[in-house]
Formats: C-alpha cells, structure tokens, sequence
C-alpha cells in the first residue's frame, strides 16, 4: 500500500515524533483503535500536515527539556488549526510552553506507576474511575496549564493532565500507551472517537481490500517477482500479491540448506500446492556450503552468504523474463528506523528477499506500513496456515549463524535436530506464543560425558530462549524447569553426537539474541 492510498481511503492521525522511547507504541495503540495513523518527524510543516487532512495529532514524548538548547518543536501554525492534539509528556510540556503556560525544569524525576486522581471526567477520561494508575517518566513538569485549559487529573501535587475542551488541546503527563497504565487504551478511545469524531475505519478486511487496489494500480498487467523466505513478513507479502495479480506473481523459495526441519516443505505445499502460486523452488545448499568451506569468523559468514543469496536470486530471477517489479515484505518499523535512527553496526542483518540493484525492479512493498502484529492478521485473513503467520523471527543466514565456527553438512543435521525437539516441546507445553524466539545454537565445544557405561566426548547445544515485544531487547525467559528437563533429556538421547545442553541466561542488551 502506498501513502497516496492509505491516504485517501482511511480517516489518519498524526504522530509527531520529538525522540520517544515509546514513539512506535503510541502508534500501535492508536491503530487498535482501528484508527490509521503515521508517525511524522517533530518538524514537518502544518501545511504538509494539514493537507493530509488528520482527524487529530498527537505529540510524542521525548527525551528533551522545554529549555534545551535546540530542544525540539513543532510548527507553531498546528495550534490554530482547528485539528485535536494530544500531547504526551514532553509534547505536553511543549505546549504548555507555547500556549502561555509555565513549565518547571530541572526537578526531581518522576519514574514508574503513579496514581494519578481524576478532577474532571467530562472529555479524555470519560467512563474512566476517579484514581487511577499511570505510568510517569518525566523530569519537568507543567507548573501552571496555559490560559483557556482546565487541570484534569492530578498526581501528588503535580499536574498530571489538562485540556482546552473548547480548542479541543489536551495534555499528559503519563504514558497512556505503554502496558503500565492499562486503561490507557480507553482514554486513547475517548480521543479519537469523541474529541476526533473517527469512526474506526482501519480494520483488517479493509487493510485487505486497500492493498489489493493498491497493488493492481501499481502493477498494471506487469510480472512480479517475490523471494520467499518462510517467514511471515514475506508470506504476508506473497499472499497480497497473488491475491491482487494471481499468475503475474511469480515467487522464487530458495533452499540454502540452512533452514529449519520441514521449513522447506511447509512453503512448497502452502504456496505451491494450497495457493497455487507460480514457485520456482531453487536448491542451492551444494553453493552456499561450498562458500563457507573453511569460514569461521562470524561477520565474514553472513558476507558470503548475503552474497551468494544476491547471486543465486538474480539468476534465478533473470530466467523469468521480462520482471518489471519486486515485492518486498518491508515492515513500518523498519521504515521509521531507517528514516530516523543511526545505529552502530553489530552485526551485518542484510536483507534476505532483496535482489540486486542491477536487476532494477520497482519494488512493491505492500506491508510497508503495517507493524508486524497487524501482518499476522493480514495473514489470517488471507488464510495463510498458523506455522507461517505465529512463526518466530528467524534470521536470514539461518543455521549457519547458529553454528559458531565453520558450517558443515553434520553440524547442519545436528542442529537442525536439536532445534526441532526445542520447537516441538515449548508448542508442547503451550509456550510458543509467549516467547519472542527459542533456538538452539551448536557450541564449538567438546565435553567429556558418560552413556552406559562408555566414555563420550560429544557437542554441546546450548538452548535460547527469550522474551521480548521487538528484537531491539529481550529478556532470556524463565521456562518452567520442567521443560528444561525435557528439552534437554530428549537431545541428549536422540540426537546422536550431543552430550551436554546448558541454557543461556543473558538478556539483550548487553548479549544479542543470536550468538554470531
Ligand atoms: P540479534 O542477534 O542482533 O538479533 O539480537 C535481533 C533479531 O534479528 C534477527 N536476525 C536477523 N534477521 N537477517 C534477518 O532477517 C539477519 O541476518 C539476522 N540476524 C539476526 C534475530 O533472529 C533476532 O530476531
């Protein structure tokens, strides 16, 4: 879907972004009130807003103080619009400041679950009880609200929201976005239905209905080629297409032997045998494997095979013919990182699914401004099977960078085999959905055990498992110990070669989620 149509076929609301930590999660709270909305730089001009013609805006937090130097701000001319605005912590602070009001810097910080009492229930916290809990995370705060505005809700002496019912402006303090102040969802409600009059247009059937209207202006009577990877985000994507242009779709699934167990065989049947989509399966295990021959340094592994991927597609990709466009399963997330953050190099993430720039497609990129829980549903109602849509992320380096050290076919099997009983015994106790990802990683290490009464000297595999909402931090998760006891006695006996599992017990940051 491109802007121009989200724009013209949804009611939107703006999220101006001054640096928030919780930018994103305002967003998502805003579209589960089946409103749309993007998420804008802090700057952007009132006329640009304004043309998009926005039910309401709503100002971020932020990391800044009112008196900074260079201290974030907003286009003066929004005030007057006319347009409800919301304003978050910072942006509340923000307006205060531009209104005529008195903001106090410097003060203690306030941080964590306050409970706030509501002095007027007649706008945002309508329905809502007189105390409440809420999340804070400020350093200044309003001291006096800017004439025209009412003190709405107070915590412990401070101002803990406002609002100008007849300007339709209002302030918080807290966070109502975040899972800390769970009625926060009902408040964002009163917002945009009442104070916005929208009418919750943004459901998945017409997310459906707009992309696939989307895709067909887009494409015209041209080819489409898309690289499956497995996951979701590309499934979704393939999915959208086919539906929108059938046979002019063709997808490339390419098997570079580092895939999960039956990963390969699940995309063939979902794709090729249930959708019917034109697939080209390419095996090119013998390539990759014959690239990494003698390869152990991490970053020089996910090199060659990004590389070889890059090749492998292009050729495959040139025997079709005359493609005009690539689909490409690009998150909204990504769009805004890549729009705004600069972040040091961990490690080298390239995009699987992405040919070569040579080949000079137009690239169709139908999830680009959905976040991955509203693909999930995209899938569902597109009928992709639950194994693809609740799938965990899965790097696109695969097993290789799961086995540190030098990738071969036995350590590919071993692995393979351990990561299938992990799979299999956290579905089996329920778990699967709770966690952000559960692996398990081959060691370069060899240990001394004991099976009868023999001597081993086998691998180790070491099991991750974590918890976490975005891949940006994770928590390693606290599995019941007898899942433990499950996972590792069944690789330990049927997994020929292993005689020792341990679990890893490091959260994101400082350890990343996968090993290399
Ligand atoms: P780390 O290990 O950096 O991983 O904490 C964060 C998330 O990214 C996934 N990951 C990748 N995904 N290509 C991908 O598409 C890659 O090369 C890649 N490397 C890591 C990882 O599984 C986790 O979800």
């Amino acid at each position: 879907m491109t802007e121009s149509t989200s724009r013209e076929s949804h009611e939107l609301v703006i999220v101006l972004d001054f640096g928030a930590q919780y930018g994103q999660l305002i967003a998502r709270r805003i579209r589960e009130c089946h409103v749309y909305c993007e998420i804008l730089p802090h700057d952007t001009p009132a006329q640009a807003i304004l043309a998009r013609r926005p039910k309401g805006i709503v100002f971020s937090g932020g990391p800044s103080s009112v008196y900074d130097d260079g201290a974030p701000l907003c286009d003066p001319a929004l005030f007057q619009a006319g347009i409800p605005i919301l304003g978050i912590c910072y942006g509340m602070q923000l307006m205060a400041r531009a209104l005529g009001g008195e903001v106090a810097g410097g003060g203690r910080r306030e941080y964590g679950k306050t409970e706030i009492t509501v002095l007027d229930h007649s706008d945002l916290f309508q329905g809502l009880n007189p105390r409440l809990i809420a999340w804070m995370s400020h350093g200044d705060r309003v001291e006096k609200a800017p004439p025209g505005f009412l003190e709405t809700a107070r915590s412990s002496g401070v101002l803990a929201a406002m609002a100008d019912p007849a300007r339709k402006l209002f302030g918080l303090q807290f966070h109502p976005e975040v899972v800390h102040t769970p009625w926060g969802i009902e408040l964002f409600r009163n917002f945009l239905y009442q104070q916005c009059a929208c009418t919750g247009t943004w459901t998945t059937e017409s997310v459906v209905a707009t992309s696939v209207q989307t895709i067909r202006d887009q494409v015209g009577r041209g080819k489409v080629v898309c690289a499956l990877s497995g996951g979701v985000d590309s499934a979704v994507t393939a999915a959208l297409v086919h539906q929108s242009v059938g046979d002019q779709l063709t997808c490339i699934f390419m098997d570079h032997g580092f895939l999960r167990r039956g990963e390969a065989e699940q995309v063939v049947r979902t794709f090729g045998e249930n959708f019917h989509v034109n697939l080209v399966h390419v095996q090119a295990q013998d390539r990759f494997l014959k690239r990494l021959d003698g390869v152990t340094d991490p970053e020089e592994k996910r090199r060659i095979i990004g590389d070889e991927y890059a090749n492998v597609l292009e050729e495959g990709a040139r025997k079709l013919g005359e493609v005009e466009f690539l689909a490409q399963g690009t998150l909204y997330p990504d769009v805004i990182e890549s729009g705004t953050r600069q972040a040091a190099r961990i490690k080298t993430h390239h995009n699987v699914g992405g040919l070569p720039e040579t080949l000079e497609l137009k690239l169709v990129e139908p999830v680009r401004l959905l976040f991955k829980d509203e693909v999930r549903a995209v899938g569902e109602e597109l009928g992709l099977p639950d194994e693809i849509v609740w799938r965990h992320p899965f790097p696109g380096p695969g097993l290789a960078i799961r086995i540190l050290g030098e990738v071969t076919p036995e350590g590919l099997d071993t692995l393979r085999e351990a990561d299938a009983i992990i799979t299999d015994e956290i579905m089996a106790a329920g778990l699967y959905r709770r966690l952000f990802q559960c692996f398990g990683v081959l060691a370069p290490i060899r240990s001394v055990g004991v099976m009868g009464d023999q001597r081993t000297y086998g691998s180790t595999i070491v099991l991750r498992a974590v918890t976490g909402d975005d891949a940006m931090t994770a928590d390693w998760a606290q599995l019941p110990y007898e899942v433990l006891s499950h996972i590792s006695t069944r690789i330990i006996n049927e997994v020929s070669g292993v005689n020792r599992v341990v679990y890893d017990i490091s959260s994101k940051p400082p350890a990343t989620i996968e090993w290399e």
